[in-house]
């Protein structure tokens, strides 16, 4: 299955091509407002397309706990979408009250594994739909790490009981800027937990890779997603353009390049 991440820039032409896509991830925080506009455009798409909501400020990686108020707005999101899970990623967005307005890496520790689990523990008794977390870019790894990034994802996953969402556009560039193989990381991580993936272009300056969303998919990116697609149980692949958003045809052939990678590994499940 392929879906794409919604953004209004391209909601009519969604309208024009609805069978582009077999699913609508959104981002459920832009539908916290009260806002009667937001409010119509959820219940047009949810009366059309399948929605998986996608969170960006749960912050599971806060040692202080989790935001209630915060978890309350995503559960009212996820009671009128009803989808079969719900995102977010292997981040903290919030640190001591204060608002880092970017997804931060976390340090890969047994303590941080134990935030992970207590934080799920705590969004569950709220929200009882099955939650993903994805793996994000890092420009280094947080130095009071003890692990892997591949054996922290391992813990959260199997002590947490949770499913993963592989970016494989963050995968493309941390392999890239921290000289690592995307097949050896493949082979650490639970791979039968990938419910998802992520997917869009890369941007290199200075030789370092950066995710602006913003980009044509690079073949390497295919490359990896076509592997990851044969040793993972994915079940949807989601193209995740935010920035210099082209024509929607450039983007529903990324979309069917994805659907034959899909069909051509897995059939036409
Ligand atoms: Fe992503």
């Amino acid at each position: 299955m392929v879906g794409i991440g919604f953004r209004p820039n391209f909601k009519s032409e969604l309208f024009l091509y609805p069978e582009s896509v077999d699913f609508l991830e959104i981002t459920a925080d832009h539908y916290f407002t009260k806002n009667q506009e937001k409010k119509e455009e959820l219940n047009l798409l949810n009366n059309h397309f399948t929605l998986i909501p996608h969170g960006l400020n749960t912050s599971f990686g806060s040692a202080e706990g989790i935001d209630e108020k915060y978890v309350e707005k995503m559960a009212a999101v996820i009671e009128i979408v009803n989808p079969p899970y719900w995102s977010e990623h292997l981040c903290f967005t919030k640190a001591g009250g204060i608002e880092l307005g970017h997804l931060a890496a976390v340090p890969f520790t047994n303590e941080m594994v134990d935030v992970f689990c207590k934080n799920i523990e705590t969004v569950r008794k709220t929200i009882k739909t099955p939650l993903i977390l994805e793996n994000i870019t890092y420009n280094f790894i947080v130095p009071s790490s003890e692990m892997s990034e591949t054996a922290f994802i391992t813990k959260v996953v199997n002590n947490a009981q949770i499913g993963l969402l592989l970016d494989i556009t963050n995968l493309f560039i941390n392999a890239k800027n921290h000289i690592f193989d995307y097949k050896q990381f493949l082979k650490e991580i639970p791979t039968d937990k990938v419910v998802q993936f992520h997917f869009v272009g890369a941007y290199q300056k200075n030789g370092v890779w950066y995710d602006e969303h913003a980009h044509a998919i690079h073949p390497e990116i295919w490359e990896i997603m076509e592997y990851a697609t044969q040793y993972t149980h994915v079940q949807g692949m989601v193209l995740e353009r935010d920035e210099a958003i082209p024509n929607f045809k450039e983007l529903k052939q990324e979309l069917e390049t994805a659907r034959t990678i899909f069909k051509n590994i897995r059939g036409n499940k």
